[in-house]
């Protein structure tokens, strides 16, 4: 089913009404939004449906919207359909204030801006339909050969030039005794951008009554097709100080990392972390070590316990904010990248400027180059066959 838009057209920036409307505010924008959310009372199931408003239009005229998924313990995450792209994350800090953690922008033109494709940095979009790189864009399988487009050098890059990034998807607002959900569906037809096989694709984000954002992934196609399906949203727990997140306290839980060449293509080798900067199976700071890694991390971890359906794969701690955040998947991989090519170009929400180093990216995937690599494991989905695989994303605080 879809909703009727909202008809209120926001004057103000959308992240400051978001704001508002978490500190519960008598903003009238916020009345309207408020009418869907239920008591602060986490024990209660949310039974009411996610908002939508207007986020501009595309460059090609396309009207896009943005959904604001609320829970019982007033967190809210707000995407759009451009993109499937996570714009927003309200969660609280250790004194119980609400704070948007996630890089991006107030409306559709920020993720569409001439700056913004030239640097690239895929603000918390989906992306496919293949995460990552694929070493000169090319591949074989069953003995035929592909050729996709490239966007990164000599390499395809995150699904190619327009990737699921850059696309409209049809938006299903729901809810569930989780919480309120969005589903996401996009149809990548046969051919584009080199990749075989009409694929289906749909992605449910789900915001859970305990400050969880969950992310579920299913897809099915007509053609055996590599697929790797992840979302790139940009961290910092404390992105309303403007700061860096050099002082972050991230945790790893993986022996082997994949050692890349100069084109950040893995080279097949899994190499122990032990005894160097990739070592975060105990805790360090982002900041600790960074100078030791050339150009910052930005490095496929192979996940210990990856067997098991859902395993750790990451949690983080800000101490300023006393934020924590628990990454979970059932994939086997995580690519830990520190946002090293940002460089203060591009202007986000609430005119914070997004400098080196400004979010991290913790990006639950299969190995980079897999359609390569034939000893890593497996990404190819099969006609008849359904790709799934989930991700949970969990906040919490640490006093
Ligand atoms: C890649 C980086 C890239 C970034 C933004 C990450 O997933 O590993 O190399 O710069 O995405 O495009």
């Amino acid at each position: 089913m879809t909703i009727p838009l909202r008809s209120v057209r926001l004057a103000v920036p959308l992240s400051s009404v978001l704001l508002l409307a978490a500190c519960g505010s008598n903003n009238s924008a916020d009345q309207s939004t408020a009418a869907s959310t239920t008591t602060a009372d986490s024990t209660k199931t949310t039974t009411t449906m996610p908002v939508s408003a207007p986020f501009g239009k595309t460059t090609d005229g396309t009207e896009v919207q943005l959904f604001t998924l609320r829970n019982s313990s007033g967190a809210q995450a707000t995407i759009t359909n451009y993109g499937g792209t996570l714009t927003s994350l309200m969660v609280p800090d250790k004194d119980g204030k609400m704070g948007d953690v996630i890089l991006g922008f107030d409306n559709v033109s920020g993720y569409q801006s001439a700056e913004y494709l030239k640097s690239g940095p895929y603000f918390g979009a989906l992306i496919g339909r293949y995460g990552n790189r694929i070493k000169g864009g090319k591949f074989t399988l069953d003995g035929k050969s592909y050729t996709l487009a490239k966007n990164n050098g000599p390499n395809t890059l995150h699904g190619g030039k327009v990737g699921y990034d850059k696309v409209v998807w049809q938006a299903e607002p729901g809810t569930s005794a989780d919480g309120q959900s969005l589903k996401l569906t996009y149809l990548s037809k046969d051919g584009e951008e080199g990749y075989p096989g009409n694929l289906t694709v749909t992605v449910v984000y789900t915001l859970t009554n305990d400050n969880a954002l969950k992310i579920d992934y299913t897809a099915t196609t007509d053609k055996a097709t590599p697929i790797n399906l992840t979302n790139h949203a940009y961290f910092n727990l404390n992105h309303g100080a403007g700061k860096d997140i050099l002082n972050h306290e991230v945790t790893i839980p993986a022996d082997r990392y994949t050692v890349v060449d100069a084109t950040l293509i893995p080279t097949g080798e899994l190499r122990p972390v032990k005894g160097t900067p990739f070592d975060f199976t105990t805790p360090h700071t982002i900041g600790e070590r960074i100078a030791q890694v050339p150009g910052g991390y930005d490095h496929n971890w192979v996940l210990n316990n990856a067997s098991a359906k859902m395993h750790a794969a990451a949690t983080v701690y800000e101490p300023v904010s006393g934020r924590t955040m628990e990454v979970t998947t059932d994939e086997p991989g995580i690519q830990f990248y520190t946002g090293n090519f940002l460089d203060g170009t591009l202007k986000g929400k609430a005119g914070t400027t997004y400098g080196k180093h400004a979010g991290f990216c913790l990006e639950t995937q299969h190995f980079p180059d897999s359609p390569n690599q034939p000893k890593f494991p497996n990404t190819v989905l099969k006609p008849g066959e359904t790709f799934r695989s989930t991700s949970v994303y969990k906040f919490g605080v640490r006093k």
